[in-house]
């Protein structure tokens, strides 16, 4: 639970710097079981998704993109990591994961924009 936000699905908007709301609701036990039931996710305070529009990567590195959008969101995952540390948060990364699942949950079509993976974060 985080304080001062309603629980619920987020998109991260980068150009506001802002959340906007996409579900509201208790998507715990969803989000663990679309990554092969690791209960642990259900007892996270937060649980980032890092997803790929490919388009917005592909204009420019073409195929490559595929291997490009990957790397970066084990280097967005780091960063995480490393700010979790510095809170005193624990983290966890997140690869064992049901793509359509997650897909749907996310409502994204896992063609344009697609899941990659997962960070969730907590108290210890
Ligand atoms: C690419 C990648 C995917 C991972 N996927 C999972 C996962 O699905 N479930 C899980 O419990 N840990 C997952 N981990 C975490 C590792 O199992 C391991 O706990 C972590 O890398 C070591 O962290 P620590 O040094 O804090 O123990 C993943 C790690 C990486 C690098």
């Amino acid at each position: 639970m985080v304080e001062g936000i309603e629980a619920g699905i987020y998109h991260y908007g980068v150009r506001e710097h802002e959340l906007d709301l996409l579900r509201t609701g208790d998507f715990r036990a969803a989000v663990a079981e679309a990554a092969l039931d690791q209960g642990f996710l259900a007892e996270a305070a937060v649980v980032f998704a890092w997803t790929a529009v490919f388009a917005r990567s592909k204009w420019k590195y073409k195929e490559r993109a595929y291997r490009y959008v990957y790397l970066d969101a084990g280097h967005i995952a780091q960063n995480v990591a490393l700010a979790a540390v510095a809170l005193g948060l624990g983290s966890c990364q997140i690869a064992a994961l049901y793509d359509d699942e997650v897909d749907a949950l996310l409502g994204v079509d896992g063609k344009e924009e697609s899941i990659l993976y997962m960070t969730a974060l907590g108290r210890r």
